[in-house]
């Protein structure tokens, strides 16, 4: 079912230089939607842009998203302030699955810190047990830290020097054990994520946030492969608006 609605911008923040936190009212996303979904906002482009929902607010009706600044759509959208009328697109896709009685490690590479920090609200809410590992490019990158996240930076100029799996080795053999791995990132990160994870017996699971157009699984532009379950066949192709973004990571061929 198609859930598009008109919305408002209530507030906007600039997280620093060129990202920025944009608060936005819609109750029907808020109520549904769970960490690891996205919504796909309107600009003046032809597409609508994906956004990984970074906070969600049940008691006002609003969710948040966090915008980096890359090109034109997303120029625009983060130039949005309170008031503004938008449409929003949502929430989409089949996020991670939260259980409880689990202990869980979240791992962030650049802006996968905005739906891994819904992950982080989540979690927190429900008492259940988890740490963050989080990795930006430098100093200047890093938005939504907070001090019990484990920060890394390539640039050594914030937090452990290195990328997050030189976090993720700073984590006690007690916090490893039997922990599930949830990554959000660019690819190479995820991919290296997810082979510390197996190589520590640990499932780990990956969000594929692909270049997408229409969001809803018709387009086929954000198709990825993953490893068939007939025999016979090596791969399937899986949308990942759709069918995703969050597979398994050893389902994801590489
Ligand atoms: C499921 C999903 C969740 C996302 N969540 C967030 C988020 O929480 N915060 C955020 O800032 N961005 C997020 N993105 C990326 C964001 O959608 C793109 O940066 C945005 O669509 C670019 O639009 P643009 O018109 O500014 O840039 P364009 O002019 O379309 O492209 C500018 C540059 O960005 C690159 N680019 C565009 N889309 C992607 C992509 N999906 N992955 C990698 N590179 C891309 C292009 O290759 C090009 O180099 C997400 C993407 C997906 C698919
Ligand atoms: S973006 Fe169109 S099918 Fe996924």
């Amino acid at each position: 079912m198609r859930k598009e609605y008109l919305c408002n911008v209530v507030s906007k923040c600039m997280l620093n230089a060129d990202t920025a936190f944009i608060e936005i009212k819609c109750p029907e996303i808020a109520s549904e939607a769970y960490p690891g979904q996205f919504v796909n906002i309107s600009c003046s482009r032809f597409l609508k842009r994906p956004f990984g929902i970074a906070s969600i607010d049940k008691a006002n009706g609003t969710f948040k998203i966090g915008v980096k600044v890359v090109g034109k759509g997303t120029t625009e959208i983060a130039a949005f302030d309170a008031g503004q009328e938008i449409n929003v697109l949502g929430p989409l896709g089949n996020g991670f699955d939260i259980e409880e009685g689990k202990k869980y490690i979240l791992v962030a590479g650049g802006t996968g810190v905005f739906p891994v920090n819904f992950a982080h609200e989540v979690m927190a809410g429900r008492g259940i047990e988890h740490v963050v590992v989080e990795g930006f490019r430098c100093k200047d990158q890093i938005v939504l830290d907070d001090p019990s996240y484990i920060l890394t930076t390539d640039a050594g100029d914030a937090g452990i020097h290195g990328n997050c799996c030189n976090g993720l080795d700073t984590l006690s053999e007690e916090q490893v054990k039997d922990s599930v791995v949830m990554c959000v990132g660019p690819l190479p990160m995820m991919k290296a994520v997810g082979n510390w994870a197996t190589s520590r017996g640990l499932k780990a699971y990956v969000s594929m946030e692909q270049r997408m157009a229409c969001g809803i699984g018709i387009c086929l532009v954000c198709i990825c492969k993953i490893k068939a379950e007939k025999a016979g066949q090596d791969f399937d192709h899986k949308r990942c608006c759709k069918d995703g973004p969050v597979f398994p990571f050893e389902e994801v061929i590489w």
